[in-house]
């Protein structure tokens, strides 16, 4: 992404921020509230549109006009806020909008036992597909909405948010699905406050601090603190040190 800016209104959510991702890259995307952070990733999914700047995926310039388009080409976007349908059952929310047929019917069959599949695999602890997703607990859900996602095979993955409902243990899980992800050459962002998470998987860190951005590390050579630095006080510090 080069260069994009976003308004709403009287706010500027991202000024000329640039971004890229490699395949099987695992980048951590930081900064505090309203720093941008959704923003600029719902514009590469085509959830929002860009005031201007360029998306090029794989080299050629994209314009999407909503994540249905983007998931064409591979890109799926966890929500903070999940997006599942509540009143329906795990199995349902895993296969929305493309449950499997059997002539004019649902094969109902097929799409539980290929839920189950991907849960499986993904070490997801839900423990029936036919449970109503609004009866699961939050973190649960996230568990779904990141199955969901995975069984597109997507090659780009963005994670708002992820570990914010989830326990230690099923962090854990998380964190390791994304290397497991991560030798399947998925390029995978997350995004978070939880810079632990970040260090534990990360190859990069790129830091956002009111719309802009402030700064990049490789996730081997710098520390929580220097990134911390970073979203308090943006590069102010190193153009001082710099002096
Ligand atoms: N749909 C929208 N309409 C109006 N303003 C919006 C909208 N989406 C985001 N904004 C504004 O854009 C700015 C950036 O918001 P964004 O959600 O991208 O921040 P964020 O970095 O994801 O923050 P958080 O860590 O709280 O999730 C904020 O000032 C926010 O209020
Ligand atoms: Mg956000």
């Amino acid at each position: 992404m080069r260069r994009i800016n976003k308004t709403f209104g009287a706010v500027q959510a991202l000024i000329d921020v640039d971004f890229k991702l490699q395949p099987g890259e695992i980048l951590g995307l930081v900064g505090d509230n309203s720093a941008g952070k959704s923003t600029l990733m719902k514009i590469l999914t085509g959830a929002y549109q860009r005031d201007s700047g360029d998306v090029l995926v794989a080299g050629k310039g994209t314009d999407f006009r909503s994540p249905h388009e983007s998931r064409e080409v591979g890109i799926e976007m966890i929500y903070q806020d999940f997006a599942l349908c509540g009143n329906m059952d795990v199995g349902q929310n895993i296969f929305l909008g493309r449950w499997p047929r059997r002539g004019l019917f649902v094969d109902r069959k097929k799409m539980y036992s290929d839920a189950g599949e991907v849960l499986q695999r993904l070490k997801v602890d839900v423990n029936s597909v036919y449970q109503k997703v609004e009866s699961l607990s939050g973190g649960r859900q996230q568990s779904v909405a990141i199955a969901r996602a995975i069984s597109f095979e997507p090659k780009v993955i963005i994670l708002d948010e992820p570990t914010a409902n989830l326990s230690v243990m099923a962090t854990e899980r998380l964190l390791e699905t994304m290397l497991e992800l991560k030798k399947h050459n998925v390029a995978q962002v997350i995004i978070s406050h939880r810079l632990q998470d970040i260090f534990a998987v990360g190859d990069r860190v790129m830091v956002l601090k009111r719309g802009r951005h402030v700064g990049e590390r490789d996730v081997s050579q710098s520390t929580q603190e220097e990134v911390l630095r970073l979203i308090v006080q943006g590069d102010a510090e190193e153009k001082t040190q710099a002096k």
